[in-house]
């Protein structure tokens, strides 16, 4: 079994640094992403269990117009919000060089994580309020990257107030609405919300040189799975757009739906809009590849290559830094905990975690 752990000896923390990249002038250089290839899928049973099958693949259906989002809203099976922990994926991981998927088995392998912590690396050029922490090692010349929330954050997610509670459920219900366990399946409620229940899938790509390994969920598929990503459907939810405010503050959130997506090589997002009560309203399909375009020139436009460019400079920071402190050239023996915190506005900063830090750690 494979596992991140946080012991490591304790030499003073070391302080680095990478100021925030600037986002003013088109990205001068054009970083290249390789397309992802699926190579492993997995479920999480309603107990949040890992296995290697596809239980909790859903199909797509097209959801009742009006429907309510608010449908089903007690009987919802709320996962506890946990560390976010890349434990499952390296199991995934694993198991993928175990078997050799598509040549793995053997070849260099520069960064392993979540979708999710790759967005934010990625989307951090355009993100004004929220910071986010990681955790991160290098190991044999891998990078593994793991989200770090503090047990005060935890606890704000597991004890949020009933209104946000309510809108985060919007989110799943229409899940329900859109999805069935049969490819025949008629549509409608698509049964009680569960989100212990996860379907995800691990994938290869290529930021510029290096290879990165990234494990997401993914919300459904169109037709019928055939073991690619190209009936791969991503659903989202938006408050209804009313005039030219809501319409820039939408096409920033694409941003994040964007790279949610791409990052996995899904093609197509499914996006209901809503009222604040939670009745459906519309929905729209948008094609993953054509949002950049779609945005340009708009108020609230993004540049794809601006976020890929900083992704590259991030990651080979990390990987600078980390190696640096490991005093070898590239494979590093020990396994250092790194905490990596990014600050809006800002910048981000590496601190080595010594024995405290590790503790802290430890303990949440
Ligand atoms: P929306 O799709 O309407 O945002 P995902 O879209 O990633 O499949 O997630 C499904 C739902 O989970 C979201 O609905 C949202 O309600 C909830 N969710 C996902 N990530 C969240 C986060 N970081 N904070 C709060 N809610 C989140
Ligand atoms: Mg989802
Ligand atoms: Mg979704």
């Amino acid at each position: 079994r494979t596992e991140l752990r946080f012991s490591s000896p304790h030499p003073p923390p070391l302080a680095n640094r990478l100021s925030y990249p600037p986002i003013s002038q088109p990205s001068a250089r054009q970083v290249p992403f390789q397309q992802p290839l699926p190579l492993l899928t997995f479920s999480y049973t309603p107990a949040h269990e890992l296995e290697f099958t596809d239980a909790a693949m859903r199909y797509y259906v097209d959801p009742p117009r009006g429907a309510d989002l608010e449908n089903g809203y007690n009987r919802w099976v709320q996962r506890v919000e946990d560390k976010g922990r890349i434990d499952s994926l390296l199991r995934a991981y694993s198991k993928v060089r175990k078997q050799n998927e598509a040549g793995m088995a053997n070849v260099d392998v520069g960064v392993v994580g979540w979708r999710g912590v790759m967005t934010k690396i990625l989307t951090a050029p355009y993100e004004e309020r929220d910071g986010w922490e990681l955790n991160v090692m290098l190991v044999d010349g891998t990078l593994y990257l793991e989200e770090h929330s503090s047990n005060a954050q935890l606890e704000r997610m597991n004890q949020m107030s009933r209104h946000q509670r309510r809108q985060m459920y919007h989110g799943y219900a229409f899940e329900s609405w859109c999805t069935s366990s049969s490819p025949s399946s008629r549509p409608g409620w698509g049964g009680d919300v569960n989100t212990n229940v996860q379907w995800c899938s691990v994938v290869k790509t290529k930021l510029g040189d290096t290879r990165i390994v990234i494990g997401g969920e993914v919300d459904c598929v169109r037709g019928n799975h055939n073991g690619r990503n190209d009936t791969m459907v991503e659903l989202k939810t938006s408050m209804n757009i009313r005039g030219a405010r809501d319409e820039a503050r939408f096409e920033k959130k694409l941003l994040k739906f964007y790279f949610q997506s791409f990052l996995l090589g899904v093609p197509e997002i499914v996006v209901g809009f809503r009222t604040p009560k939670g009745q459906l309203t519309t929905v729209q399909s948008f094609q993953t590849m054509q949002l950049p375009r779609m945005v340009r020139g708009k108020p609230g436009a993004w540049d794809p290559q601006v976020s890929l460019a900083w992704g590259q400079d991030f990651l080979s920071w990390l990987r600078r830094s980390a190696q640096d402190q490991a005093g070898t050239s590239d494979r590093d023996a020990r396994a250092q905990v790194w905490r990596v915190k990014f600050t809006p506005q800002s910048g981000v900063d590496m601190v080595l975690l010594d024995e405290a830090g590790v503790k802290e750690v430890e303990a949440g």
